[in-house]
Parts: structure tokens; C-alpha cells; sequence
């Protein structure tokens, strides 16, 4: 006999406490994509595991200057743009050509670890002053809720940030959903995913919140966070890495680019060489979910392959309507 969405439901809340019942059950909810439900938890939805964990982080975690912190929407191209962080920040220990490179033998998602996937979601408070600087860790929650002690006035580590176009983003979490969603969750068709992810009900949305809450911040402090899209990655993935590497701290000298240092970490994170890789093929890295399902396309455009007519229209009235003013653009959707 499979779980019932009954028990699904109460093992949700499972080993929390009840205060942390009774705050979620006090939050609006809808239905969830890949769990029974989403709550609204500080004008984001989210689901419950990662809101306690959110908690965790938000009242223990102490930023270090030294800290790098990726930002993003889900399905944006976050492995991608840790697999290049991890490699520009760690080049001096772990040379890039080397056969031995930790991107070759583990997931970037273990390199670089989620707040509320992984380092607070089974430790309230975790010891974190002994992993060595520069520290790297992976957030998808909208700026205002990242840990004060990384956004206050006073920090000085770094925030990179990525998204990518919503309907593009959609493509992607939709094809994901569908080989992560327990059956016992029952059917969850298209028209129903693409009505929600409009309504801003998918997880950390909505997306144009997200988005422009860490472009406005990306604006007023440059010096702090650094706002990439995926399809800036894909136009040309050699000038960002150097502009990344740059804000980071970490720019190339004259002598690694005569070594073409840059192109080989392009060449190193590519999704061909990732996605070939024995650890993406076979393993296992965020909430037990397969590597390999991480690797779809990598493309940009592929909604053209799914999204109607009218689809298409009414996500572009909702980006025309949320973006618009704002300065952020999203070239070559309609
Ligand atoms: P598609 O589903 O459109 O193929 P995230 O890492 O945030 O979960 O995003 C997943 C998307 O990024 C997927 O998009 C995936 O194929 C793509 N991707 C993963 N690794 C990549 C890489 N190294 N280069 C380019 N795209 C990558």
C-alpha cells in the first residue's frame, strides 16, 4: 500500500514542534506541486520541511565577509552557476584541468549546499565555523528573507543571483515536477501547473516578485549582489564568468587567461561535460532526488515546445504588467 495524501499531509509536520504547527497552520495554503501542500510564508510559497528550515537559518546563520551566497529561482540554472562559483573561488587549491577536480566526482549541489535543503534542514544550528573560507552556500528564497546577517549594511560577502524567463523557468520545473511528483498525490496537469505558476503559487513564488526584489537590491548595492540571467550565461558564458570573477574577488590574471583558465571552467561546468559526468548520471544530491533529472536541455527557447497560444499570451500580460518600469528585460520572448 502507497502513502495516502492523509498521512503524506500529517508527515509533513512530523518532529516539529508545536509551535512551528500551529505558526503553519495559521498560514494560507494551496496545493503543492510535489507535497500535499504550499503555505504562504513571508509573501513567499513554500513548502513546510523548508520553511522550518528557513527559520533555522534566518535566526542562527552568522555571515562571513568572506561568504558567497547563490541566489535563485528554481529551475534558473542554479547548478550551473554553482559549479562556476565553486570552481572560480576554489581555483588556487583545486586546479581546473586537474583529473582530481571536485566537480568531476561530486554534484555542485553538494559543493555548494542549500540553507534549506541541506545545511539547516535536519540541524537547527549547525557548526559552520569550521569549513574553510571562502564559504559557499545556495539559497532559494527571495532577498528580504535570506539571513539579516548577510543583507545587513555592515556584510560584506557576496550575493549572485540568477534567473531566467519565466516561461522558459516554467518549461523546465514543469518536465522536473513530473518525475519527481508522488503519485499519491494524484494527477496534476498542465493547465493546472501553468494557471498556478501564473497565480504565483509555485515554490518561492511568485517569480517576479523574486526577481525584482534581488534586481532593485542588485541596483542600489552593485558592489553586493550580482544579478545574472540564464540567458546571459548562455549568450556568452566567457565574459560573465569574468565579470563574476571580478565581483567576487577573485579576477583572472594576465597569466591564467594566457593559460585559457577561463575556457576551462566554461569546459569543466558546460551542461554536455556535467551531464556526462558518471557522479550526474547515477547519483543522488538534493532531497534524494536523481542528478540526472537536474540535466534536461539546457536550452533557451524550449517553450515554444510547450506553451499554447493563449498560455503565451496571458504570461506575457503578467510579465508586461510586473516587470514593466523596472528595466528588466527579458530579450526574445514574446
Ligand atoms: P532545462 O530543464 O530547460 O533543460 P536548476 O539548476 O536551477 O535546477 O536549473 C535546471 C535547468 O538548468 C535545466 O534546464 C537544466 O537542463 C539546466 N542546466 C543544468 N546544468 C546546466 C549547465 N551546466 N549549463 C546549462 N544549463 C544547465
Amino acid at each position: 500500500m502507497g502513502t495516502t495524501k492523509e498521512e503524506e499531509e500529517e508527515d509533513e509536520l512530523y518532529g516539529t514542534t508545536k509551535e512551528f504547527k500551529q505558526l503553519i497552520l495559521s498560514l494560507p495554503k494551496v496545493i503543492g506541486w510535489r507535497t500535499p501542500n504550499l503555505y504562504l510564508f513571508q509573501r513567499f510559497w513554500c513548502q513546510p520541511k523548508e520553511i522550518q528550515a528557513i527559520i533555522s537559518a534566518q535566526t542562527h546563520f552568522q555571515a562571513q565577509d568572506s561568504d558567497v551566497i547563490i541566489a535563485t529561482i528554481p529551475k534558473s540554472g542554479t547548478t550551473w552557476l554553482k559549479a562556476l562559483v565553486f570552481a572560480i573561488v576554489n581555483r588556487r587549491g583545486f586546479r581546473v584541468d586537474s583529473l582530481e577536480h571536485p566537480l568531476l566526482r561530486a554534484n555542485p549541489h553538494d559543493l555548494v549546499p542549500f540553507l534549506e535543503y541541506k545545511v539547516y534542514a535536519n540541524d537547527e544550528n549547525p557548526n559552520l565555523s569550521n569549513i574553510a573560507s571562502p564559504r559557499c552556500f545556495a539559497s532559494h528564497v527571495p532577498y528580504n528573507s535570506l539571513p539579516k546577517t548577510m543583507i545587513r549594511d555592515n556584510s560584506n560577502c557576496k550575493i549572485v543571483y540568477i534567473c531566467r524567463n519565466p516561461f522558459d523557468t516554467f518549461v523546465s520545473i514543469w518536465h522536473f515536477m513530473k518525475k519527481i511528483r508522488p503519485t499519491y498525490l494524484g494527477p496534476f496537469s498542465l493547465e493546472e501547473a501553468f494557471d498556478m505558476y501564473c497565480m504565483g503559487q509555485v515554490g518561492y513564488g511568485p517569480y517576479w516578485d523574486h526577481m525584482l526584489e534581488y534586481w532593485e537590491e542588485s541596483l542600489k548595492s552593485p558592489q553586493k549582489v550580482m544579478f545574472f540571467k540564464y540567458e546571459d550565461l548562455k549568450g556568452d558564458v566567457h565574459l560573465q564568468v569574468r565579470r563574476l570573477a571580478e565581483f567576487l574577488g577573485y579576477p583572472f590574471s594576465p597569466q591564467e587567461e594566457k593559460e585559457c583558465v577561463v575556457e576551462e571552467i566554461t569546459k569543466l561546468c558546460s551542461f554536455q561535460n556535467m551531464k556526462s559526468l558518471e557522479v550526474n548520471k547515477s547519483g543522488k544530491s538534493i532531497l534524494n532526488f536523481d542528478n540526472k533529472g537536474l540535466f534536461r536541455k539546457g536550452e533557451v527557447g524550449d517553450w515554444v515546445n510547450l506553451l499554447s497560444k493563449q498560455m503565451v499570451k496571458r504570461l506575457s500580460q503578467i510579465m508586461q504588467e510586473k516587470l514593466d518600469g523596472s528595466g528588466l528585460e527579458f530579450p526574445n520572448v514574446p
